[in-house]
Formats: structure tokens, sequence, C-alpha cells
């Protein structure tokens, strides 16, 4: 049986990353695999690379040797069959909590080697899924498309084949009359989260599905 390792790297259980996340991984269960789903944020606390190079020496070999919240989950991707990656877009990346866990995912397998620039020879299939207030027609002009196919490029290549799911103009809070958000049409964000998250959902779960 198919193991699937589903990461959420929002903060925010419940809300528009987390529950995507869950639809995927239920998509993934519902096709015969085995599913963990792992809140980023709930882990005890964990650092991205600090450089130490333990992963390029030849005892260590292609494994992060930081020791802390993200050393199990990454032991965990490693046996998996294939994983699922939440995040939402603070400030136009993803967040710190997902860059922290990519650097090191990535920079594992990263040999600055000529011969073998990757010695990952597990490549699983990867789905990553955004979210963001950004509306998605607007990705290309505001650089999200670029930032997100360079993520893309990397994962494919040290982590395994990944597709990219995106989801925008989120709902980003139950109330917003507390707040001085006047760039936002609380009306429109409402009546939008209700007529496409579902939609969503069932894309996510579908995207879920397929990695199996
Ligand atoms: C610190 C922070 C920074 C954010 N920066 C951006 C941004 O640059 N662009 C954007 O479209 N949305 C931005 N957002 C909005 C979130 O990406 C959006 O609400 C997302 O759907 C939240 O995911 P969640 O509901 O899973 O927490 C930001 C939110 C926070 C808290």
């Amino acid at each position: 049986m198919k193991h699937i390792v589903a990461i959420n790297a929002s903060p925010r259980i419940g809300w528009n990353t987390s529950r995507l996340v869950e639809e995927a991984a239920r998509g993934a269960k519902e096709a015969g695999a085995t599913v963990e789903i792992i809140d980023l944020y709930r882990l005890e606390p964990f650092q991205g690379c600090i450089s130490c190079f333990g992963c390029k020496l030849p005892k260590t070999f292609g494994r992060c040797v930081s020791k802390d919240g993200l050393t199990e989950v990454l032991e965990k991707i490693r046996k998996a069959d294939g994983l699922i990656l939440g995040s939402p877009n603070y400030l136009g990346n993803l967040s710190a909590g997902f860059r922290a866990l990519y650097e090191r995912l990535v920079f594992q397998s990263l040999t600055y080697n000529k011969e073998r620039p990757n010695c990952n020879e597990h490549l699983i299939p990867v789905l990553l899924i955004t979210t963001s207030n950004c509306a998605e027609s607007v990705y290309d002009k505001v650089g999200y498309t670029a930032m997100l196919e360079n993520y893309k490029k990397m994962l494919d290549k040290f982590v395994g084949p990944t597709k990219i799911m995106i989801y925008g103009n989120t709902l980003q809070v139950d109330d917003y009359s507390i707040y001085n958000w006047t760039i936002f049409d609380p009306v429109q964000k409402k009546a939008n989260h209700e007529a496409v998250f579902p939609l969503k959902l069932k894309e996510a779960f579908e995207l879920g599905a397929g990695l199996i």
C-alpha cells in the first residue's frame, strides 16, 4: 500500500490551506493510500538549513543532520510514496515554515557534484497547494506564477514530479467588520468563498487521488 505524507504549512488549522491539504489527503486515502497529515506549525521548534554541510559528508550523505522538529518529518518524507505540500502566500512567497522545510528537503539532495547533481534516487510525486488573497487572474502580473514555477522546477528535480494547485481571492477572516481593511469587499469575499471553495476542495481531492 502506498503511503502519502501531507504537510500543512499554514499556522491556521481549519482554514483555506489546511482544508485543501486535508481534502487532497482524503483523495489519496480513497484512492487506496495510507496518509499522514502533519501541521508544521504544531511541531516542536525548527529552523531552515543552517549550512552545516552534514548532508554532503560521506557518512550522512543526502540526509539533513539537523536535529529539531523537522527531523522526523524529513525521515517520513524519505519513506513516503507521495507528498502533499500546502502553504499560504506570505508577502509574495510561501510561508516561513514551508521555506524551512523546503530548504532542508531540497538541499540535502543537492550535491554540488557535476556528475551527480542530485543524489535523491527515490523521486516521488508531489502536489503543491498554495492559497492567497490575490486573485488567480493576476498571478502572472504580480510574479506569483514565476515564483511558483521556480518551486516546481526545484521540487521536480530534487523531490519528484510536481503539480501545482492555486486558490486565490480566499476568505481571510470570518468577520471583516472588526478590521479597517478597506481594500477588501467582504461581501464579494464571502460570495467568492461560497461559490469557489467547494470547487477547489473537489480539485484538491482529485489531485490527491491522482498521486496514487
Ligand atoms: C503574514 C501574511 C502575509 C500575507 N501576504 C500575502 C501576499 O503577499 N499576497 C497575497 O495574495 N496574500 C497574502 N496573505 C494572505 C494569505 O495568503 C491568504 O489569506 C491565505 O489564503 C491564508 O491561508 P490560510 O487561510 O490557510 O491561513 C498574507 C497573509 C499573512 C498572514
